[in-house]
């Protein structure tokens, strides 16, 4: 018997989530970094779908009709990827790094002129979850005993990196119905948005910045209201 009710009527967050907005944009064509399983992205109902994960586990051979896959990290995926090809929505759920998924970001937005990106994992369960390096977490969990094991990293620096370094994108962090997620999107759609250069990220503190609960800066609020904010700006603009 599971501890909880199963299934619990939160969960499937991701796909309800994508879909919906895939949905608002009527989008013909989604990608997916760290694909897994493939349990959100068999779900989703968009006509073409991308996605990329160097470590899946399932069967790359047996894939439904307009799924790529490609069994590469996302920057030799995107390192190979025609400058031309476009994406409505992105969902960056591979290596839950900051740098990786800074890494991600850019590439996607390339490749996302006007739609619309989700990044998994934003705001992390406890302070080790939110350690850069998994391994580390886990080796910490067993040594304290910990009866959790979530591991999430430090993506969340991203959120406050976003915040501070480009203010040619709004976003939503997404709270209180399954996975906390941000949801990112142009301003100006179109707009071409370069790296800023020198920026010490890998500094801020976890405990700091989570003293109070998720800080102002992340701009949390409910699914609702988060995809209405951005389907409002990018169904206007497109
Ligand atoms: C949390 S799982 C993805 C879950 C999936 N998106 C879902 O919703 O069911 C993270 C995945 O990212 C993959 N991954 C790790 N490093 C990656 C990278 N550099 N590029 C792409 N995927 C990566 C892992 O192999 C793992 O399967």
């Amino acid at each position: 018997m599971y501890r909880r009710p199963f299934p619990r009527p939160w969960q499937y967050w991701s796909q309800r989530r994508i879909n919906t907005l895939a949905g608002g944009l009527h989008a013909q064509r989604y990608l997916e970094i760290g694909i897994e399983h493939g349990r959100t992205a068999e779900k989703i109902n968009v006509r073409e779908r991308v996605g990329v994960d160097p470590a899946p586990r399932f069967d790359t051979n047996k894939l439904p009709p307009g799924f790529s896959f490609f069994a590469v990290e996302s920057d030799t995926y995107f390192a190979s990827l025609a400058s031309e090809a476009t994406f409505d929505l992105a969902f960056l759920d591979g290596l839950h790094t900051f740098g990786q998924t800074k890494n991600d970001l850019f590439n996607t937005l390339r490749h996302v002129p006007s739609g619309v990106i989700l990044i998994d994992d934003t705001v992390p369960e406890d302070e080790t979850a939110a350690l850069p390096d998994r391994d580390e977490a886990r080796a910490l969990r067993r040594e304290t005993g910990s009866k959790e094991n979530a591991w999430m990293g430090d993506v969340w620096r991203l959120v406050v990196y976003i915040d501070q370094y480009l203010p040619q994108l709004d976003f939503r962090t997404i709270v209180g119905s399954g996975n906390v997620q941000t949801l990112v999107w142009r301003r100006t759609l179109g707009e071409t948005i370069s790296e800023p250069s020198g920026n010490e990220f890998e500094k801020l503190n976890y405990r700091e910045t989570f003293a109070s609960g998720i800080p102002d800066q992340f701009r949390p609020c409910a699914e609702v209201d988060a995809i209405q904010a951005c389907l409002t700006t990018v169904q206007l603009h497109r």
